[in-house]
């Protein structure tokens, strides 16, 4: 059985390099997207503070996102790309930090809680296969330390599934 380990977040860099060493512990030995999808948004839902939604939209076609596995309320279940933070983030193929959601255009409030957020893109090599999408009740949440560690907690999951 794996269980989670509460990490200290006072020094984020050793914060997220922790938490992405549980992760790879967590995933090992599976290859299933949906599953170890399922299992990285419950652990950082677990492990990372001040989170009201943790999870994926998965790019089903080259034009829209399809809620994947998550943890948090129920969400908008389609985004097309290039709507939204998680539709901007494939079209830009980058993180984006949305320090006040209420200041981002054409945001898509799935939960009146959400107030700052940041969306990381899921590449492999060239290819784009959805994002991973953290929402926070707490304005200005996310900082560059935060984008730095998720880009890598995405890379170990995306590297660790069939695509
Ligand atoms: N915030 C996202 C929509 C998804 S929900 O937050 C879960 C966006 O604007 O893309």
């Amino acid at each position: 059985m794996f269980t989670a380990s509460q990490i200290d977040a006072s020094d984020l860099t050793r914060f997220y390099a922790e938490l992405d060493a549980q992760l790879a512990a967590l995933l090992t030995g599976e290859r299933d997207v949906v599953a170890n999808a399922a299992n990285t948004s419950a652990l950082i839902f677990q492990l990372v503070a001040d989170l009201n939604w943790a999870g994926f939209y998965l790019l089903k076609s080259s034009d829209e996102l399809v809620v994947g596995p998550f943890q948090g309320k129920p969400a908008c279940v389609r985004i097309p790309v290039g709507k939204g933070v998680c539709g901007a983030t494939v079209e830009r193929r980058a993180s984006i930090l949305v320090e006040d959601v209420h200041a981002f255009p054409g945001h898509i409030a799935c939960d009146a809680n959400s107030q700052s957020e940041l969306v990381v893109p899921l590449l492999l090599g060239e290819r784009i296969l959805g994002v991973l999408d953290l929402d926070s009740p707490v304005k200005r949440r996310f900082g560059e330390a935060d984008r730095i560690g998720f880009e890598r907690l995405a890379k170990t999951f995306v590297e660790a599934c069939d695509w």
